[in-house]
């Protein structure tokens, strides 16, 4: 059976980002790939409104982990538990990923946790209870991703955030991203097409979602692929935090942590082989996130005098602050 690649633009009609994961998508069909491709602004999804029902039906056991609302999420969930690779694309708005972007990452969030869902499914699955009520089995099935981000500031530094935020689509569920472009200057609408070297880029995602897709084996599967290492070993990304003690720091991506010095004028980050195993791209640091909620999460009813502690919270409202008539604001009248 021909494997499938679902691509998802979170731009502008026919503009960059549909360009772009439209010719990568090309490049997958011309390898014998079945592939898919969605415009989010088509979508209708709803923002997460924090109930948290995915997270207490998933760890319960009580349900399928999956959110009360009922929206368009609903057809990109069955598009991605399709898939066997996602190639993406999203604009940089205010330096980092698109609201809409950041909807559907809160929308696949915890209720798509692959650790949460693993463990739902194979304590499920001991107790008998019939496929159908457990989370969707396709969750557990190996996914390649390569990410692309556009920006359209002629500096780098206006897009920093948007290729890290990228990862909140790929890692709750365990997807391994492969490769990553970032396309700043793209000022015009369909810029891209006036760059071959940025489309020859994308023949060459095209290319990799494909050669992760006919591995053999596993590590030829989640092989790195993109142009360069980056800073951090485990995700390849470049955003690292320094920790307060200024000694030591992480990557913000994927949680790794360790020491770091200049060698030949060069960053070199050093994390020990149990930190990098508690990344939350693998499965001892997943693991460990989700015992920790299951475990340490403070259950409702633990502060005994809280409704009198509530009081005067619940009887502050105000209203926002009246237009000032003398000013210029937007304002409709
Ligand atoms: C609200 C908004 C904020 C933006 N902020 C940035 C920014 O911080 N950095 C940047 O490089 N481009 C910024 N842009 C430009 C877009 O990233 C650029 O137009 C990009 O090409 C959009 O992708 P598309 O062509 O696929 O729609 C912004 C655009 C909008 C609408």
């Amino acid at each position: 059976m021909s494997k499938k690649v679902l691509g998802i633009s979170f731009g502008r009609k026919m503009s960059n980002c549909d360009i772009m994961v439209k010719h990568a998508l090309m490049e997958c069909e011309k390898a014998g790939c079945e592939t898919a491709f969605i415009r989010a602004d088509d979508l209708k999804i709803n923002n997460c409104t924090g109930c948290i029902a995915c997270v207490i039906g998933i760890m319960s056991g009580r349900g399928r982990g999956y959110c009360v609302q009922h929206d368009d999420f609903d057809i990109l969930d069955e598009c991605i538990m399709q898939s066997d690779a996602v190639i993406l694309a999203c604009p940089t708005y205010e330096t980092s990923v698109t609201g809409r972007f950041k909807t559907i990452c809160d929308r696949i969030g915890p209720s798509h946790d692959f650790s949460f869902r693993k463990v739902a499914i194979e304590e499920g699955e001991a107790k008998g209870i019939p496929e159908e009520q457990l989370p969707d089995k396709r969750c557990l099935k190996p996914r390649t991703a390569a990410l692309i981000s556009v920006g359209g500031a002629m500096t780098e530094n206006w897009i920093a955030l948007t290729m890290p935020m990228m990862y909140e689509f790929t890692f709750p569920m365990g997807i391994d991203v492969i490769d990553t472009v970032e396309y700043w200057g793209a000022m015009a609408h369909e810029s891209v097409l006036g760059y071959p070297e940025m489309m020859d880029r994308m023949t060459k995602v095209g290319q990799n979602i494909v050669a992760s897709l006919e591995a053999t084996t596993e590590e030829e599967r989640i092989k790195w692929r993109g142009d360069e290492e980056g800073c951090c070993p485990v995700c390849h990304t470049r955003l690292i935090q320094i920790a307060h003690d200024k000694k030591t720091a992480d990557c913000v991506v994927c949680g790794s942590h360790g020491t770091f010095e200049i060698v030949d004028g060069r960053l070199e980050m050093h994390y020990t082989k149990e930190e990098m195993e508690r990344s939350r791209l693998r499965w001892a640091g997943k693991l460990e996130h989700s015992t920790e909620i299951k475990t340490q999460a403070q259950p409702a009813g633990t502060i005994t005098n809280l409704k009198e502690l509530k009081a005067p919270y619940a009887a502050f409202d105000r209203p926002p602050f009246e237009p000032d008539p003398n000013a210029h604001g937007n304002i409709q009248k």
